[in-house]
Formats: structure tokens, sequence, C-alpha cells
């Protein structure tokens, strides 16, 4: 008899209330890393989750792993929940750790060998080389994991997460330390995955990296979520760009028909008005400065970036630690 398969679940992982205080000793107080934390992963998102140092991501995904133990709150990958179906929820992920943890023994081929064997996974069905390629890592597939380079070895950590082929891939910091040619090559692979409807959550403290290969972003402060939405929503919240009009000769003082944009002049040859796309369109701008007859020869637009609104949602001062009760 044929059960009927599983429908796909709409949400990866979803994460409510969860709370994590790692225990004090000696000196040391105890230190609430996660305060009631929600998120939802829709399945399929390449999702980025960012925060500063400390802020608590490594905590998160270290509970979704099994690494470590949440001190309350719920965690369900792919629909199993870590308590009730550990052994589901740990094969529905696959995380590479920001902390490098291999055998030093094993060659670079045997270590996904034993991961493999580890998750169950019958050898023809095994692709062992495919993965030490797209890690860069099939010339070194004999050498032991102590003569890698560090970012040869966090390229064999990647390639460990993804020998049961997971529908969930966490990779905290993947590419600290990784080359950049390398990291493309990571990234490449890591897209492939995506498309053919891999879910991939990523940490990563280049804002550029996690702009261009997110489709969705959390933001992660104190242990508290401070945003979450689509990259294009949130790159859109922060509404404000400025243009610098270039011109041909130099301007001793500002037109009397631009002052309302309150431009600035850094420089004789450069006019710069910040502005709000929201309220006021370029072509408004651009229109007065024509009608005033500046000789403009160029344009210079500046869009704000991922790190202007990471800056100024992580700026908030720590709150302060709750007494212990
Ligand atoms: N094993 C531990 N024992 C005690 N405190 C810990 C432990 N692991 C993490 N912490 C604390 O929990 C907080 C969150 O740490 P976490 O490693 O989750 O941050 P993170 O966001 O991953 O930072 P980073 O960007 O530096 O990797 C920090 O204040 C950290 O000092
Ligand atoms: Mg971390």
């Amino acid at each position: 008899m044929s059960s009927a398969p599983r429908p796909l679940p709409d949400l990866a992982v979803e994460i409510v209330g969860l709370n994590k205080v790692y225990g004090g000793s000696g000196k040391r107080k105890p230190k609430q890393a996660l305060k009631d934390f929600s998120l939802e992963i829709p399945r399929g998102s390449f999702f980025g989750l960012l925060g500063p140092n400390g802020a608590g991501k490594s905590t998160m995904i270290n509970i979704m792993a099994g690494l470590v133990n949440k001190s309350s709150g719920t965690v369900r990958i792919w629909n199993h929940d870590i308590d009730a179906e550990v052994r589901n929820a740990r094969c529905a992920i696959g995380v590479v750790p920001q902390e490098l943890n291999l055998d030093p023994f094993f060659t670079a081929r045997e270590a996904l060998e034993v991961q493999a064997g580890l998750y169950g996974v019958p050898k023809p069905e095994r692709h062992t080389q495919e993965i030490l390629e797209a890690v860069g890592l099939a010339d070194k597939a004999d050498a032991y994991a102590r003569t890698l380079s560090g970012g040869m070895r966090r390229r064999l950590l990647v390639a460990k997460a993804l020998v049961h082929a997971p529908p969930v891939v966490v990779l905290d910091e993947p590419t600290a330390g990784v080359d950049v040619q390398l990291r493309q090559q990571l990234w490449e692979y890591i897209r492939k995955l995506n498309r053919c409807g891999t879910t991939v959550v990523l940490t990563t403290h280049y804002l550029e990296e996690a702009e261009e290969l997110c489709d969705r972003i959390a933001i992660i402060n104190h242990g508290q979520l401070v945003a979450c939405d689509t990259t294009h929503a949130l790159l859109r919240q922060l509404d404000n760009k400025s243009v610098t009009l270039i011109l041909s000769q130099p301007l001793t003082e500002i037109p009397e028909a631009l002052q309302r944009f309150s431009p600035t002049l850094p420089q004789p040859t450069e006019l710069h008005i910040n502005y709000r796309p929201s309220s006021r369109a370029m072509m408004e701008i651009l229109d007065a400065a024509r009608g005033c007859g500046l000789p403009i020869v160029d344009i210079r637009t500046e869009e704000v970036d991922l790190e202007d609104i990471f800056l100024q949602l992580t700026r908030a001062p720590a709150p302060a630690e709750r007494a212990a009760s």
C-alpha cells in the first residue's frame, strides 16, 4: 500500500517565541542571547540573516541544527518539530557552522563519505565528487583536512552540509576567509541549488553579498528581530536618494529656482541634492536645473544600500539586561 506523498510545507523554517539563556558561572552573568524570537522562512527563499557581532545569529542557527539547546519556544524545520521529530528535522537541514570543526585525520573525500554514511545516504546516491568540484576541492580530495588552508577547510564544511541533499541549507558565514574567486564559485553553486528548490539561509557580514544574493532579509539585534522583509522592500524603506549634477563651469551661487531643493555645493562644479523619492521625482530636479540654464555635463546618483538600513536598525543600544528573577 503506497501512502500519498506529504505536501511540501509553505515554510521551510518556522520559529515561534524562541528564547535562549546561556547559563552564567562564577563571575559570568547569564546571557539572554535570544528573546522571544519568531521568524518564518518561506520554502524556496534565499534568506539572509544579518546582525552585528553577538546579535544571536549563530545561537539561532545552532538551535536549528540541534547543536545548542533552546530555553523555550518552538522550532519547526520542514514542518518537523526539532523536539518531537528530531530525526526528520535533522535530515531536513544541512548546517555549515561558523566554527571550524573538522576531523583532521580524514581526507576531504573521507570526510564527505563519513558524513553521508551518518545520514544513511546509500553509496549509489552519494555525489561526493560533484560536491568536491562545486566547492573547488576536487584536487584536494585525498588531502587530510589538517593540511588544508583555512579557506579550504571552510569550503569542506560547506561540502559536508550538502551530502544528504537537505531541502534547507543554512550557512553561518560560509565565505569568511574564502578568496574572491572561490567565493563566486561557491555562490554560483548555492544559487543553482536554490534555483532547483533548496531553501538557503545565510549569515554574512558582507552586506553587498546579502543584497545581491538574498530575496528576503531578517535583521537581528540584541537577540530580537528588528526587520524582516523582502530585500526590495527593505531597500525601499529608507526614503533617501541623492543626485549630484556635474557642471562644465563653476557656480558662484545657487540659483534661486533651485533653493527649494536645499542643494549644497561641495565643489564649485558639483551641485548636490538629497531628496525623498516618494515625494519628489528626480525629473523635477533636473527640469528645474535645466530651466535655469545650468551647464550640466554629467549626473551622479546614489541609492541607499543595505548598509544604510543595517546601520540605522542596529544602532540602538543594548536594552538593560533584565535582572535575573
Ligand atoms: N556558549 C556560550 N556561552 C555563553 N554565552 C554565549 C555562548 N555562545 C554565545 N554566547 C553569547 O550569546 C550572544 C549571541 O552570540 P552569537 O554567537 O549567537 O552571536 P552572532 O550573532 O552569531 O555573532 P557573530 O556575528 O559574532 O558571529 C553573545 O553575547 C555571545 O557572547
Ligand atoms: Mg555567529
